[in-house]
Parts: C-alpha cells; sequence; structure tokens
C-alpha cells in the first residue's frame, strides 16, 4: 500500500528544519548573500540541530531518520536559501551517505562519526578544471608508495573546498587503464584537511549561491595511508556514481523548495500589486504563472518523494532520481524566471528574493549531472541502452 502521510518523525524534522532556516539564517541572508559571505556558524547551529547527522544511524554519531526526512530538510533549506541546501548536499548525501555505505568499520568510526555529530564537516571532489560530465577524463593521479598513497591534481567547483574538514577524493591509479578511458583504473580516497601539500582556494565572482563557499582543491604530493582508500582499488568510478545518486537526490528535493519559494513570493504579490484596476492575480497571464509553479512543485514533489521512498526499501534509484533532479531543476529555473516576471520591475532589484532565486537556480541545472546528463540517461533508460547492475554495496535502509 503507498501510503503519502508523513510520519510524526518526518513531520518533527521537517519543522526542524524550517524553523532553523527561518530564524536563523532568513533575516541575514540578503546581507550574506550580497557580501558573498559564508557563515560558519551555520555549521555550528546545524550540529547542534542533529541536521548534519540527518539519515546516518545513531550509531554513527547521527540523528538518524530516514531519507524522506532528509529530503523534507533539503526542501526546507532551500526555500530560504540554496547554499543551505548544498551543505547537505555535500556533507551527508556525497559524503557520510558513501561512507556509511562504501566504509569499513576503522573508516566509519574514525570519519563518519565525527561527520555524523557534526564536529567535522565534509564534500566530495570529482570534478576538475578539464572533467565535469566526462568522468574518465580527470586528471588527477595517485601513486603507491608503500603504506601511502601519493596524490596530485586539481580539483575544481567542489561546495564546501574551502571550508570542509574531510574529503572524499577520485583519482586514477592505474595509468594504462586512463589511456584506454577505462574507468576501473579510477579509485576513492578518504582524504584529511592539514595533510601537506593539500591547499584550498574559494572561487569568488558567482552567479549565485553566494552565501555558499565553492572552491578549489589542489594536491601536491600529498600521503594519504593506504587504509584511506574507499572501497576497492578500481571501485572509484562506481562510488562515485553511487555517491552522485545520494547527492542529486538532496539536489531535486532541494529544487523543489525553490519553486515553492518562488510561488509563495509570487502568490503574495499577485494578491498585492495591482494594474488595470485590479490585482495581477486576476489576470489571466499571472495565473498561467501561478499554475505552472504550483503544477511543477507538485510533480517535483512527488518525483523526490517516489525517489525516497525507493531508497526507504532498500531499492536502487538511480532512474528515478536522475529524473527528479532534471525535473525539480528545470521546473525552478523556469519558476524563479516567472517569479521575476510577476515582481515586474522590482523583482528585477534586490528589494525582493526572487532576484536572488533567480540567480540561486542555476547552478544545479548544471551540477551533479547537467540538465543534459540526464535527458541522456532518461533516453538510455527508455531506449533500453542502460540498465542498471546490482553494485557490491548498496545503500542501507533508514535504521527502525
Ligand atoms: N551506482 C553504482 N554503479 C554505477 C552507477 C551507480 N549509480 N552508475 C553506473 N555504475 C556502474 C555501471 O554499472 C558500470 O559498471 P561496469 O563497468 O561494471 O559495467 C560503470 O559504473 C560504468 O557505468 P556507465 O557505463 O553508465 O558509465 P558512463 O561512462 O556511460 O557514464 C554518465 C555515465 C551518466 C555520463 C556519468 O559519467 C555521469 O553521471 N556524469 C556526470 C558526472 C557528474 O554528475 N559530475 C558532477 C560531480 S559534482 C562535484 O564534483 C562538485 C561538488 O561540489 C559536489
Amino acid at each position: 500500500m503507498i501510503d503519502f502521510t508523513l510520519s510524526e518523525e518526518q513531520l518533527m524534522i521537517q519543522k526542524l528544519a524550517r524553523d532553523f532556516a527561518q530564524k536563523e539564517v532568513a533575516p541575514k541572508i540578503k546581507d550574506n548573500d550580497q557580501k558573498a559571505f559564508f557563515d560558519k556558524n551555520i555549521l555550528t547551529k546545524m550540529a547542534e540541530l542533529g541536521i548534519l547527522g540527518l539519515s546516518i544511524p545513531t550509531k554513527y554519531g547521527g540523528s538518524g531518520g530516514d531519507y524522506i526526512s532528509l529530503g523534507l530538510a533539503c526542501e526546507e533549506l532551500e526555500y530560504v536559501d540554496t547554499s543551505l541546501r548544498v551543505i547537505l548536499s555535500v556533507h551527508i548525501g556525497l559524503n557520510s551517505l558513501t561512507l556509511l555505505t562504501w566504509g569499513t568499520e576503522e573508516q566509519k568510526q574514525k570519519y563518519l562519526v565525527p561527520q555524523g555529530k557534526g564536529i567535522k564537516s565534509a564534500t566530495f571532489a570529482l570534478t576538475e578544471p578539464n572533467a565535469g560530465s566526462d568522468v574518465v577524463a580527470i586528471e588527477t593521479k595517485a601513486k603507491k608508495d608503500g603504506n601511502y598513497w601519493i596524490l596530485n591534481g586539481e580539483k575544481m567547483w567542489i561546495s564546501l573546498a574551502d571550508v570542509a574538514d574531510h574529503f572524499i577524493i577520485f583519482a586514477w591509479t592505474d595509468q594504462e587503464k586512463r589511456k584506454k578511458r577505462d574507468h576501473s583504473g579510477i579509485s576513492c580516497f578518504i582524504v584529511e584537511r592539514g595533510l601537506p601539500g593539500l591547499t584550498t582556494a574559494t572561487i569568488h565572482g558567482k552567479l549565485g549561491i553566494r552565501a555558499g563557499n565553492t572552491g578549489s582543491i589542489s594536491m601536491s604530493d600529498v600521503r594519504v595511508p593506504k587504509e584511506n582508500m574507499l572501497g576497492q582499488e578500481g571501485e572509484g568510478f562506481k562510488i562515485s556514481m553511487f555517491a552522485l545518486d545520494q547527492g542529486r537526490y538532496t539536489v531535486a528535493a532541494g529544487a523543489t523548495g525553490l519553486v515553492r519559494a518562488c510561488l509563495d513570493a509570487s502568490v503574495k504579490y499577485a494578491n498585492e500589486r495591482k494594474t488595470f484596476g485590479d490585482v495581477i492575480g486576476k489576470h489571466q497571464l499571472v495565473k498561467e504563472m501561478i499554475a505552472d509553479m504550483a503544477t511543477s512543485y507538485e510533480i517535483a514533489h512527488m518525483l523526490w518523494l517516489r525517489a525516497g521512498w525507493l531508497k526507504n526499501t532498500g531499492q536502487r534509484s538511480t532512474k528515478e532520481t536522475s529524473l527528479a533532479k532534471m525535473y525539480a531543476c528545470d521546473a525552478s529555473e523556469r519558476a524563479s524566471g516567472n517569479a521575476v516576471q510577476t515582481y515586474g520591475a522590482y523583482g528585477y532589484s534586490d528589494e525582493y528574493p526572487v532576484e536572488r532565486f533567480y540567480r540561486n537556480c542555476k547552478g544545479a541545472v548544471i551540477y551533479e549531472g547537467s540538465r543534459e546528463i540526464h535527458k541522456l540517461m532518461q533516453a538510455d533508460y527508455v531506449l533500453g541502452y542502460r540498465i542498471d547492475k546490482p553494485t557490491r554495496c548498496s545503500l542501507p535502509t533508514p535504521e527502525e
């Protein structure tokens, strides 16, 4: 039986995330966005509330909660600002859930427990200056030296790069396979800030998500202990795809929250602003924009809920997550454009948040699989060119 009723725990987590975002972030987000200021206190507050440990079992320092609760939190956070949801995407979606699934018990105790508690923050680094959609084009290399791997390379467009304590980093460990573009030559490493040779920087001048931190990571002969390899040698590509299944889920739910934020702001203004002797909400072409936002919110919400339900029940959700991510991000781009349109000239100024929504939406149409990558995946599924195979490790079902 399908039941759309949220449980008490899910409602509680939804409210917790909503209250936190409204009380702690909403009053200062315009200022932080204008100054392109990443407020580190936000991480501390999120840790105190257990938000950084959502969906991580309590035995690993997390606050538990199922995957739908994680989606609900992402929706509420991005309703206020995309930068908040991005924290969950990298810390939980891409990193912590990957460690939970692929890590050894020792790795979980050492890295996941402090991440679950929010004592340490974490991110994921796959993308490089010359490799985004085309993952096997990465150039970062890892060479074995006794009990260490020596990493050299450059990662780019990494959320929380200049802030996070822990990184999951992908590198070629087999140079012969690299020449053949054989993904089984890529491996994955847990890397800590502070290792000699690792430096990070912040990227300035972004179009949106200006209150968030995005940066680069440079590695020059970084010695990573061999026990920090995540998964087996050569499993890096599959681990990156697995991680993206979880990261894209948080992006889908977050972009859905952005659609709702655009809808609520537009409804409010449509009932206040008058033209031609009546509030603009009475004009059919404004109604058309509102109808599109309301409809796409419901569809986006249902799509990520379905992906969350699959995750909760231990089923693979690569196809459904990709669709949810693609649809919600496109919908948020359309909704924020229409929200600015509804506000007219005022929407073009920073007097109202819709201008920020319009700038914030664009990143997610590009990252964690661009719209084009997701279209390709959806087409390949229906054409029968893409068939998901079982993986060595699969996302654990949430703890009872
Ligand atoms: N889980 C586990 N394994 C998976 C998988 C998944 N979701 N998807 C694929 N695999 C496995 C396949 O089963 C296959 O295994 P075998 O070789 O044993 O058959 C292997 O991985 C190769 O899979 P594909 O043939 O599907 O791979 P592909 O080369 O066709 O690539 C792609 C597909 C969809 C284009 C993929 O490369 C892709 O998603 N690209 C986009 C990458 C992306 O989203 N990058 C953004 C990263 S975000 C970032 O780094 C910045 C930040 O701040 C977070």
